[in-house]
């Protein structure tokens, strides 16, 4: 084996590594604050009857999950964000339970939920529009799709630098997007956009590539009669 198969090779191995055991924690770190969490209320609170959170993470959505939600399915591929999540799962009102991925598909039935939400996944799920079409799959006619995600910015000289930091915070962040353009992504998927917010969170200036966030809900729309 040459030398530069052997670098890949390990450096292959590391990212891996760090993907398993490191970028869940760092994760946890930078999206679990006071000024998420305001978002987080927001985007939970019309949730209702059987959720799937996709991409559930260390299950930091759980203390805002209003009355109304009666049962969430946890679509979550990584154990130690899963065992993470245990604290906060433990002792809820609502039964929390936990869905893998067959190949990369969410292991959940079709039409068997009244709502999915997803909370700064789209950014890391690799084929997203596959997601938005699973995020159709799974939801009963007339379901809703609750989102909040960060984002493609909308000025040049932000975009630019998330497509100079994108590389490096994709390695850091297992797997990471900086530049989905989220809105539009949603609107070009079989479901109907029905409102979205998008700004700038509320904090220094020079953050703005990780900080352009898309909170809005779609609808899956029902069937012809
Ligand atoms: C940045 S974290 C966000 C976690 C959580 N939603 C939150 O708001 O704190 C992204 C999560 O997406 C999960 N993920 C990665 N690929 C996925 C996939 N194909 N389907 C569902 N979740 C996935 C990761 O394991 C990780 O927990």
């Amino acid at each position: 084996m040459d030398g530069a198969a052997t670098v890949s090779r390990v450096w292959g191995q590391a990212q891996e590594w760090w993907w398993a055991h490191g970028a869940p924690r760092l994760n946890d770190l930078v999206v679990d604050n006071s000024v998420i969490r305001v978002y987080r209320q927001r985007v939970c609170a019309d949730l209702h009857g059987q959720v799937v959170e996709l991409g559930f993470g260390a299950g930091l959505n759980v203390p805002f999950y209003p009355s109304a939600v009666t049962s969430v399915v946890a679509v979550e591929p990584s154990d130690l964000a899963w065992a993470r999540a245990q604290r906060r799962v433990a002792g809820q009102r609502v039964p929390v339970t936990r869905a893998g991925l067959r190949g990369t598909r969410p292991d959940v039935p079709d039409e068997s939920a009244d709502c999915v939400v997803s909370c700064f996944t789209l950014c890391t799920i690799p084929d997203v529009d596959a997601a938005l079409r699973d995020v159709v799959r799974v939801l009963r006619p007339g379901g809703t799709f609750h989102f909040l995600e960060h984002g493609l910015a909308p000025d040049a000289s932000v975009r630019a630098w998330q497509h100079r930091l994108e590389p490096v915070h994709c390695v850091l962040f297992g797997g990471c997007r900086l530049t989905r353009p989220i809105q539009g992504l949603v609107a070009a998927s079989d479901l109907v956009l029905d409102e979205v917010h998008t700004e700038y969170a509320p904090v220094p200036t020079f953050l703005r590539p990780w900080t352009y966030g898309y909170r809005g809900r779609a609808h899956k729309p029902a069937r012809a009669a």
